[in-house]
């Protein structure tokens, strides 16, 4: 910006809670033509050993999971550091605060301290500049991403006995984002109305991603079940499937066995499963983890295995350039997971799904378990044309927080506006 660019006056945050009923960080950026602008920091269960570093109390507050020291930061390092910075040079500001931080992995200053400040100087920027965040962020972007909607959870993400965290369903043939909003809603309902029939009024329980958490034991019974729930619903030729196996959490490393499906597996049988799946159901399109972040050879062989299905990085590569360019080079993977606080700055989660996009590795973009009411990462996905969002079930308002967003941003855009649907792997 030139001489008169809006110039960030003051930076405030505050310990809120998650879904979860955890705390976290919503932080405030503040700008000398009266904007501001508000981010809430998400959070992880099944996080990956490459995340940037998440700085918790670990006193008695919260069970140690307090963000007092991270909050601090903002105030004592960050914010000396951005008052007077023209707020729309996002780059420059990430820049800083990486550079303030000085470790590899944001842990001095905390990777949620410095992510609330980053996104919450975005949408200041976004507010001062008059511009809705996804036209400040690039301007080009105008793709609404295909719904990855989970509405079966298992794994750490549920208390039942299901191995793997996701089983999604992605409306690739509706025509519209309000359709396919739709689309997914009415199946949510169907899926209710055959799991009470079918397991109990208990099975209708949610998980952590805004899905059910029903007492199944097989990723066949899974499958069954949203294939069952989309025929009732009249969707069979809209709708294709995508799963997180969330492999690194079922990994034993003493072992070097997998729990997968009610059985331990090595490494290979691991892989066989993972083809199996893809044979006995054919309309799944992506596995998302399918093995442990660290076996590059096992990733590449399910990669070569399964032509045409996206296998998707997210512990893998946990949205960082480094770890992104040693997977595609070993042909590890063929998608990128995106999660802004897996990286800790808006300009290096977008760096890294550029980098995948170039290479040929559609991204994926991904709310966390741990959300709030922030609706950023839908304007972060419109800005990156990414073709799938991974948004949860449609249950409670962090996970109807995106579906809305991308609502408005299809309103807004008009004519402009262009839903992902079959096209979601070849974008950008
Ligand atoms: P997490 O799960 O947010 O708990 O890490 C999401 C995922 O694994 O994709
Ligand atoms: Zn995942």
């Amino acid at each position: 910006m030139g001489m008169n660019a809006p110039v960030i006056t003051d930076v405030q945050a505050l310990e809120i809670i998650d879904n979860r009923g955890r705390p976290t960080i919503r932080a405030r950026v503040y700008t000398d033509t009266g904007h501001c602008g508000r981010a809430d920091v998400p959070c992880g269960s099944s996080t990956g050993s490459y995340e940037a570093f998440d700085l918790r109390d670990g006193d008695n507050r919260y069970g140690g999971r307090g963000v007092h020291k991270a909050i601090a930061n903002i105030h004592g390092e960050l914010r000396p550091a951005l008052v007077g910075h023209d707020v729309t040079v996002q780059r420059q500001i990430d820049h800083l605060m990486v550079e303030l931080d000085g470790t590899k992995n944001k842990s001095r200053l905390g990777g949620n301290a410095i992510l609330a400040v980053s996104m919450a100087a975005a949408q200041a920027a976004a507010a001062a500049l008059d511009m809705p965040l996804y036209r400040y962020l690039s301007t080009d972007g105008h793709v609404l991403a295909v719904p990855q909607a989970c509405l079966i959870n298992g794994g750490l993400h549920a208390g039942n006995e299901l191995d793997a965290q996701e089983f999604c369903v992605m409306p690739v043939g509706s025509p519209t984002m309000e359709e396919a909003t739709r689309l997914v809603c009415e199946v949510f309902e169907t899926l209710k109305g055959l799991l009470e029939r079918k397991h109990g009024k208990l099975s209708t329980n949610f998980g952590e991603d805004g899905g059910f958490a029903p007492p199944l034991s097989s990723s066949r019974e899974a499958m069954d079940l949203l294939l069952e729930a989309v025929e009732k619903s009249g969707y069979v030729k809209d709708v294709v499937y995508g799963l997180d196996i969330a492999a690194t959490p079922l990994y034993d490393t003493t072992t070097g066995r997998y729990r997968f499906d009610g059985r331990q597996r090595t490494p290979d049988e691991m892989i066989v499963a993972m083809q199996e799946l893809v044979r006995e159901y054919p309309l799944i399109v992506s596995i998302e983890d399918p093995m442990q972040q660290d076996d590059l050879d096992g990733w590449k062989t399910v990669v070569d295995s399964l032509p045409g299905v996206l296998i998707v990085g997210d512990d893998l590569t946990a949205t960082n350039v480094e770890r992104l360019r040693l997977a595609i080079g070993a042909g590890a993977m063929n998608a990128l997971l995106c999660k802004v606080n897996q990286i800790g700055t808006v300009t290096e989660a977008m760096d890294a799904a550029r980098f995948s996009q170039r290479n040929r590795c559609p991204v994926v973009m991904s709310v966390r378990s741990g959300e709030t009411e922030d609706d950023i990462l839908s304007d972060i996905s419109v800005a990156l044309n990414a073709g799938v969002f991974k948004i949860g079930g449609p249950h409670g308002g962090d996970r109807s927080t995106n579906f809305n967003r991308f609502l408005e941003i299809e309103a807004e855009l008009g004519p402009v506006a262009r839903y992902a649907g079959c096209d979601y792997a070849q974008l950008a």
